[in-house]
C-alpha cells in the first residue's frame, strides 16, 4: 500500500467548459501535477477510516441522483465507491461531467458505510470515500463492451479492443497470474542452482516437427533466418559448453495448426542439466510444478504416477490420458477371432484391433444419439461405431445377425456390462483404434459429465517409441525430436529394427493436456549418427543442418538431459481457462492473426526489395 499523502495547496482543478450539449461537451482536462496516490482503489479499507486518502483510476459506473453522486471508481486492485455530495459543490459539477473510463483523480477521507448500505460483494464494500476534491486526467470514448466483472463479448471484439479487454478485472487477474507463475519458476529454479541464458531468436531451423516462421535476410539475398521452434539445440551446446544447470522463460515459433491449447507463438520454461537421469528431471520438475500450483492452493502429491507409453495408449487410446474419470478401452479382438463376421475376422487376423468403451446405462442411446457417437469416430479414421446393448432379456446389437450370441455375450463379458450398459466398439489397425476411441472416450466423458470439478490429475507418460513410421515419406521420423537418446538397452536395435526402439523421452500430463515434454539426449556423436542414419537423414543433410552440433558433440559432451514445460498452458489450468488466450495479453486468433494491431500485414515495394523478394 502506497503511504498516504495530503493535496498540494496550490491545486486550483475546476475548469469546466461550458455551453455546448452535456453528453458531447469536451471537458478540460486537469493535470496531474505533483498529486500522489496514496493506496489503490481495490485496497481501501477499514484501516483507513477517518483518513484523507487519493485513489486514481478509472470510473467504472456513474449513478447521478441528483444531489448526491457515487462512482465506481477501478484499477487493477479492484473497486472503490466515491461519494460526491453538495458540500463540495466544485467537485460535484465536475463529476457531472465524466462517464464511463474516464481517468481521475478522487481525494477524500475514507467514511465507514451504514449497516444498510453495505456491499458484501465488494471487498471495499464496507467503507467508501466522502471526495473533496476530483480531478479529471482524460476522456474516454464510450468502450464497445462492458469492462466489469460480467460476460465479455465474443473473442474477436475483445482481440479486436484488447487495450480494453485487458481492463477487465478477469484480464487482470490472468496475468497478474502469469507473473506470480514465471516468477515462481525463477525463483525455484535459482534456487536449485539453474541460470538463466538467453538464446538467439534469428537462428536456423530447428526440427520439433512444425513449420518454421521464417526471416529474409537482407545482407544475403535468398537466405533466411528461422525463428526458433525450441532452444533445443542451443541448450544443449550450453552443457558442451560447461553450464551445467541452464533454464530459460523463452518465446518459441510454430507455424502449425492452432487449437485451444496451441499459439504460433507461445512460452516455455525451458530446462537443461548436466549428468542428468529421467528420475533427476522427474524430481525437479514435480517441485517445480508443486511450488507453481500451491499459487491457488491445487496440491501436487509427489511422486506422481508414471505410465508407460504402451500402457496408457491401451488403456485411454492417448499417450496423454486425462484419469480424472474412467471409461478406459477394453480389448474384446478375442470374442471376434473366429467370427463369421468377415470383416471384424479379417481385422484380427492381420493384426488389427477391435476394442470398446463400457458406458453404464448408455443402452439408452437412440440411434440418432449414435450415429453422432459415430461421427466422432469417423472422422479419426474408423470405418463406424459398432455397439452392443445389454438388456434385461439379451442383447441388442449394430452388428450383422451372422454374428453369434456366444460371441455378443464375450464381447459383454469383457466389458463388464449390465443390463442397460452399452458397448461401443471399433475395429481397425491399433493406431485407428486407438485414436478414435480416444477420442470418443473424452466426448463421452463430457456429454455424460463425467469429469469431477476441481481435480487435478497429473502423470508422467515414459518410454515412448523412439520413431514413428511416416507412410507418406516411407520413413521412421521421430516422436519427440532426434536428439532423443534410445533406450540404452535399444541403441543395437537402431539399425536392425527402429520401430521396436523405445525412447529415453518423457511427458508431463494434466487432466489430459501435455504440459511438457523433454528426454535425456545422445551425447555421443555416434549413437547421435546412427539415430540420423535410421531417419534417412544423411551425411551430408546432418552435415549442413546440425553439423555445428555434431561438431560440439566430439568435444568432450557431459551425459544430459532436460525438459521443457508449456507455460501458457500451465497458467491457463492454474487460471481454471480453457483457452491459451485468456493468459496471453496478446495473443493471436485462431487463424493467426493479431486483430488490434492487423499482423500479419503486407510490406512496402521498397522493403520487398531490400529483402530481394517478390511477392507472387
Ligand atoms: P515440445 O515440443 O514437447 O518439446 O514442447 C514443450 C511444451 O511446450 C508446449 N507447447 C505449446 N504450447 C502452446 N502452443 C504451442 N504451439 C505449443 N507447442 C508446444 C507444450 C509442450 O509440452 N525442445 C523440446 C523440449 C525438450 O526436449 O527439452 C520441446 O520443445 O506444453
Amino acid at each position: 500500500m502506497l503511504k498516504a499523502c495530503s493535496l498540494p495547496k496550490s491545486h486550483s482543478p475546476y475548469n469546466v467548459a461550458s455551453g455546448s450539449p452535456p453528453e458531447r461537451e469536451k471537458i478540460v482536462l486537469d493535470r496531474l501535477g505533483d498529486l500522489k496516490r496514496s493506496c489503490y482503489c481495490g485496497e481501501v479499507d477499514e484501516s483507513q477510516e477517518g483518513k484523507r486518502i487519493t485513489v486514481m483510476g478509472w470510473v467504472e459506473t456513474r449513478r447521478d441522483l441528483g444531489q448526491l453522486i457515487f462512482l465506481d471508481l477501478r484499477d487493477r486492485q479492484g473497486v472503490v465507491q466515491a461519494v460526491l455530495s453538495p458540500g463540495r459543490p466544485e467537485a460535484l459539477a465536475r463529476a457531472k461531467k465524466i462517464r464511463s473510463e474516464y481517468v481521475v483523480a478522487a481525494t477524500g477521507t475514507v467514511v465507514r458505510r451504514s449497516d444498510e448500505t453495505i456491499n458484501p460483494s465488494m471487498p471495499t464494500g464496507k467503507v467508501e470515500i466522502h471526495v473533496d476534491d476530483l480531478r479529471v486526467l482524460n476522456r474516454s470514448e464510450t468502450p464497445p463492451f462492458a469492462l466489469g466483472d460480467g460476460a465479455p463479448p465474443a473473442e474477436d471484439i475483445r482481440l479486436r479492443h484488447r487495450f480494453l479487454d485487458l481492463r477487465r478485472p478477469a484480464m487482470q487477474r490472468n496475468l497478474v497470474l502469469r507473473h506470480q507463475a514465471a516468477l515462481a519458476v525463477r525463483r525455484f529454479l535459482d534456487k536449485e542452482g539453474f541460470i538463466e541464458i538467453e538464446t538467439p531468436v534469428l537462428t536456423r531451423s530447428t526440427p520439433e516437427g512444425a513449420r518454421d516462421y521464417l526471416v529474409p535476410s537482407r545482407l544475403y539475398s535468398g537466405q533466411f533466418y528461422a525463428l526458433p521452434q525450441s532452444p533445443q539445440i542451443f541448450k544443449q551446446i550450453l552443457m558442451v559448453s560447461g553450464f551445467d544447470r541452464y533454464f530459460q522463460i523463452v518465446r518459441c515459433f510454430r507455424d502449425e495448426d492452432l487449437r485451444a491449447d496451441r499459439q504460433p507463438e507461445f512460452t516455455q520454461v525451458d530446462i537443461e542439466m548436466s549428468f542428468a537421469r529421467p528420475e533427476m528431471v522427474f524430481d525437479l520438475v514435480e517441485r517445480l510444478l508443486e511450488g507453481v500450483f500451491a499459487l491457488r492452493g491445487i496440491p501436487l502429491h509427489r511422486p506422481l504416477p508414471r505410465l508407460r507409453y504402451g500402457e496408457a495408449v491401451r488403456r485411454f487410446g492417448s499417450d496423454r490420458p486425462d484419469t480424472r474419470f474412467g471409461l478406459e478401452l477394453c480389448d474384446v479382438s478375442k470374442a471376434f477371432a473366429e467370427t463369421p463376421f468377415q470383416i471384424f475376422r479379417k481385422i484380427v487376423s492381420n493384426g488389427g484391433l477391435v476394442k470398446g468403451i463400457a458406458l453404464a446405462g448408455g443402452a439408452r442411446y437412440s440411434r440418432r444419439e449414435l450415429d453422432e457417437l459415430s461421427q466422432v469416430v469417423q472422422t479419426l479414421g474408423a470405418a463406424g461405431l459398432a455397439w452392443i446393448k445389454r438388456q434385461e432379456s439379451g442383447f441388442k446389437s449394430s452388428l450383422p445377425k451372422v454374428v453369434e450370441a456366444a460371441e455378443l455375450e464375450m464381447a459383454a463379458q469383457m466389458g463388464g456390462l449390465k443390463p442397460g450398459d452399452i458397448l461401443l466398439m471399433v475395429a481397425g489397425t491399433p493406431r485407428i483404434v486407438h485414436d478414435s476411441l480416444g477420442a470418443l472416450r473424452l466426448h463421452l466423458a463430457r456429454l455424460e459429465n463425467l469429469i469431477p470439478e476441481g481435480r487435478h490429475d497429473f502423470l508422467w507418460v515414459y518410454d515412448f517409441p523412439l520413431f514413428d513410421w511416416n507412410d507418406d515419406a516411407k520413413r521412421w521420423e521421430s516422436l519427440h525430436h532426434p536428439f532423443t537418446s534410445p533406450h540404452e538397452d535399444d541403441v543395437q536395435l537402431l539399425e536392425t529394427d527402429p520401430g521396436s526402439v523405445r525412447s529415453r523421452a518423457y511427458d508431463v500430463v494434466l487432466n489430459g493436456l501435455e504440459i511438457g515434454g523433454g528426454s535425456i539426449r545422445n551425447h555421443e556423436e555416434e549413437v547421435q549418427r546412427k539415430v540420423f542414419d535410421a531417419m534417412q537423414i544423411h551425411s551430408d543433410e546432418a552435415q549442413s543442418k546440425f553439423g555445428f552440433l555434431l561438431e560440439a558433440l566430439r568435444y568432450g559432451a557431459p551425459p544430459h538431459g532436460g525438459i521443457a514445460l508449456g507455460l501458457d498452458r500451465i497458467v491457463m489450468l492454474l487460471a481454471g481457462e480453457s483457452s491459451i488466450r485468456e493468459v496471453i495479453a496478446f495473443p493471436k486468433t485462431a487463424r493467426a492473426q493479431d486483430l488490434m494491431c492487423g499482423a500479419p500485414s503486407p510490406v512496402s515495394d521498397r522493403q520487398l526489395r531490400e529483402l530481394h523478394l517478390k511477392v507472387r
